[in-house]
C-alpha cells in the first residue's frame, strides 16, 4: 500500500472530519475504555476519541509512516493517546481493547476477512467494534473511475500489473465477512452522502492525496494530468464539478455469542 501524504491530508480532510465527528459523537463510551483506531491517518479523529475517554486511552495505528509522523507532531496532543505504524492485516493484538474503531480506512483493505479477524483478536471479551467506510452500490465510485482512467492508452503502461487497491463491499456481505472472524453485526446502516468541495480544484487536491496508490506509479510531473482526467470523467457520474458522492456504511459489531 502507498504512503499517504500526512501533512497534505491535514489540509484537505474536512470531509472525513465532518463524517468522523458525527460518528464519534454517536458511539457510546463510559470514559475509561481502551480504544484502538485502525487506519488513524493524521490522528485528528483519534484525538477526538481520546477526549471522550479521559480515564482510558487510544492507540492509533496506520501503515503510512507519513500519516503517523503527522499524527505524532500535531499541535493538539493528549496524554492518553499514542500512535504507531501498523497495518490491520498484520497487526497482532490479542484481547487488549474495549473498543476498536475505524473511519474510512477499511475500504482500502482488499482482504476484508483478514482485517476483521485481526480486529476480533484485538477485542476484550466484551469489546465492541465501530466501523465506517465506503461500500458498493449502483453508482461508479471515484476509485472505479480512477481504475478506468488507469486502463486508458496514455496510462496503461504505468499500471501494468496494478491490482485494485480498494474494495467496496456490498452492504449485505458484511454479516458473513464478520461471522468468519467470529463477530456479529449488531447495527448497520448505509447513507448516500455527498460533499461539495466548492470547486473542481479543491476536489482535485483531495483526490491527489487520496490517490496515493495510483500516483505512486507515476512520475510527479504526470500526476496533475492523471488526477484531472479522473476528475473530468467523474463529473459525468455526479453531474457537477467539485461534487463527491459516496455510500457510507456504518456498522457496530461485537463478539458472537454462540448457543451451545
Ligand atoms: C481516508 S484516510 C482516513 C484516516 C482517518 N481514519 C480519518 O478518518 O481521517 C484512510 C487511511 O487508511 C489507511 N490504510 C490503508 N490501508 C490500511 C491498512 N491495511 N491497515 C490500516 N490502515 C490502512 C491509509 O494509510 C490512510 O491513512
Amino acid at each position: 500500500m502507498a504512503d499517504w501524504d500526512g501533512a497534505g491530508y491535514a489540509h484537505i480532510s474536512g470531509l472525513q472530519r465532518a463524517m468522523a465527528t458525527d460518528a464519534v459523537e454517536s458511539v457510546s463510551v463510559a470514559g475509561a475504555e481502551h480504544v484502538l483506531d485502525v487506519g488513524c491517518g493524521d490522528g485528528y479523529v483519534t484525538r477526538l476519541i481520546a477526549a471522550r475517554v479521559p480515564g482510558g486511552s487510544v492507540l492509533g495505528i496506520d501503515p503510512s509512516p507519513r500519516m503517523i509522523e503527522a499524527a505524532r507532531t500535531a499541535d493538539d496532543q493528549l496524554a492518553n493517546v499514542d500512535f504507531g505504524v501498523g497495518d490491520v492485516t498484520t497487526m497482532a493484538f490479542t484481547r487488549d481493547f474495549d473498543l476498536v474503531v475505524s473511519f474510512n480506512a477499511l475500504h482500502w483493505v482488499v482482504d476484508q476477512e483478514t482485517a476483521y479477524r485481526h480486529i476480533a483478536a484485538a477485542l476484550a471479551p466484551s469489546g465492541r467494534v465501530l466501523v465506517q467506510y465506503v461500500c458498493g452500490g449502483p453508482r461508479p465510485s471515484i476509485e472505479n473511475v480512477a481504475m478506468a482512467v488507469a486502463g486508458d492508452v496514455r496510462w496503461s503502461a504505468a499500471f501494468t500489473g496494478f491490482a485494485r487497491p480498494y474494495v467496496h463491499i456490498e452492504p449485505g456481505a458484511l454479516t458473513s465477512i464478520a461471522a468468519s472472524a467470529g463477530l456479529g453485526v449488531t447495527a448497520q446502516s448505509v447513507t448516500d452522502r455527498e460533499w461539495d468541495f466548492g470547486s473542481r480544484e479543491a476536489f482535485a487536491r483531495w483526490c491527489t492525496v487520496g490517490f496515493a496508490d495510483w500516483t505512486a506509479r507515476l512520475p510527479a510531473a504526470d500526476v496533475p494530468d492523471f488526477v484531472d482526467e479522473v476528475v473530468d470523467r467523474y463529473e459525468a457520474v455526479v453531474g457537477r464539478p467539485g461534487l463527491f458522492r459516496f455510500l457510507q456504511l456504518r456498522a457496530e459489531l461485537s463478539r458472537r455469542v454462540w448457543n451451545s
